[in-house]
């Protein structure tokens, strides 16, 4: 395993990193096993939220990570009424610091490393998470030496360009950003990765792998020639070939396609690729994607000819 630095953090992140967000509730044994391959294998960042699995992610991380210390643990605050993109902003000061609490109880630490606001979806509401007092509360987290570094992450179904991103990252006030890239929503490459790279803010991929389904998603050849035609039927692929061949992605051979997946983002200035995996076999094959160079230029130029188009995600 390879680390880079989360930007101002100096935290040195393993390349491939653990997103929590499903299978605590469903198979908490599992969850725990593929955390414990997770650490075996030298990934030493974790990404939990409040409300995934309806905090079932942290507690069950948090019996995981018993006896673990050289481990970062990220969470999250969602201001939100829910993840759907028109959801209202709830957000409060006071809501901020119980979810905190709360997290830190969860997952039986006194501190987390990094705390971020979840889902950050609009302009407007990223105003009023800086100025309603929630912004001025994860700061004084980090006075109390409850989180250790803070930030934001993005709701990239509502904001495929990472205008929010590309507002908070330049004002300095965040530590780490999460954001999402992937082989077919490239729209970080020239925006948000550029700016945190000038502004030394850590980056934090998540949905390399599109947020799969499983019948939709770049998880296998099936379910990216469903996201494919999903992105046909939003009007942001033309209806022709290539893009209706059957063989469009063949080029990326012998890669699998969520191996392509993670080395399309590894091949990228960012600091770790936060991906989904339920199960240690999950860990197993996607280990097979983090070795350097990760993907050639060519495979990179044509992944640009192809997709560099796409500027809303699509599931
Ligand atoms: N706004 C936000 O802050 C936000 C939004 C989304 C995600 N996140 C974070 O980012 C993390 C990653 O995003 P994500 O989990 O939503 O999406 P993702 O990593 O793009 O995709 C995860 C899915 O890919 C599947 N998968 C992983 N490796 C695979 C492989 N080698 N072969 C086939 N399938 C494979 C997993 O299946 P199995 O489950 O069957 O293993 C899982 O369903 C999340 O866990 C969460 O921590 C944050």
């Amino acid at each position: 395993m390879r680390y880079r630095r989360l930007g101002r953090t100096g935290l040195r992140v393993s390349e491939l990193s653990y997103g929590a967000a499903r299978g605590a509730s469903e198979d908490p044994k599992q969850f725990i096993a593929t955390v414990h391959a997770c650490l075996d294998a030298g990934v030493n960042f974790i990404d939990s939220a409040a409300g995934y699995d309806g905090g079932l992610s942290e507690t069950v991380l948090g019996e995981a990570l018993q006896g673990y210390d050289d481990v970062f643990v990220e969470t999250k605050y969602c201001p939100y009424e829910s993840y759907a993109v028109g959801a209202a902003y709830i957000g409060t000061p006071q809501a901020l610091v119980a979810s905190a609490e709360e997290s830190l109880r969860r997952l039986r630490r006194d501190c987390v490393d990094v705390f971020l606001g979840h889902g950050i979806r609009t302009l407007d509401t990223l105003d009023r998470f800086m100025n309603d007092g929630c912004y001025d509360a994860m700061c004084q987290l980090r006075d109390q030496g409850k989180v250790r570094f803070i930030g934001i992450s993005e709701l990239s179904e509502g904001d495929g360009t990472h205008q929010v991103l590309q507002k908070a990252v330049p004002t300095g006030a965040f530590d780490v950003v999460m954001l999402t890239l992937n082989l077919m929503l490239q729209t970080a490459e020239t925006t948000v990765i550029p700016l945190a790279h000038q502004h030394d803010v850590g980056t934090v991929v998540m949905m390399a792998l599109n947020q799969s389904s499983g019948h939709s998603g770049l998880t296998s050849r099936h379910a990216a020639r469903e996201l494919v035609h999903r992105y046909i039927a939003a009007g942001q692929l033309p209806n022709d070939p290539p893009y209706t061949d059957p063989e469009l992605l063949d080029f990326l051979e012998p890669y699998s396609i969520p191996e392509a997946a993670i080395r399309y983002v590894l091949a990228h200035d960012v600091t770790t690729c936060c991906v989904g995996m339920r199960t240690p076999e999950r860990l197993a094959a996607n280990l097979r994607a983090i070795d350097p160079p990760y993907m050639d230029l060519e495979r990179l130029r044509k992944l640009r000819e192809l997709f560099g188009r796409i500027q809303w995600q699509t599931f």
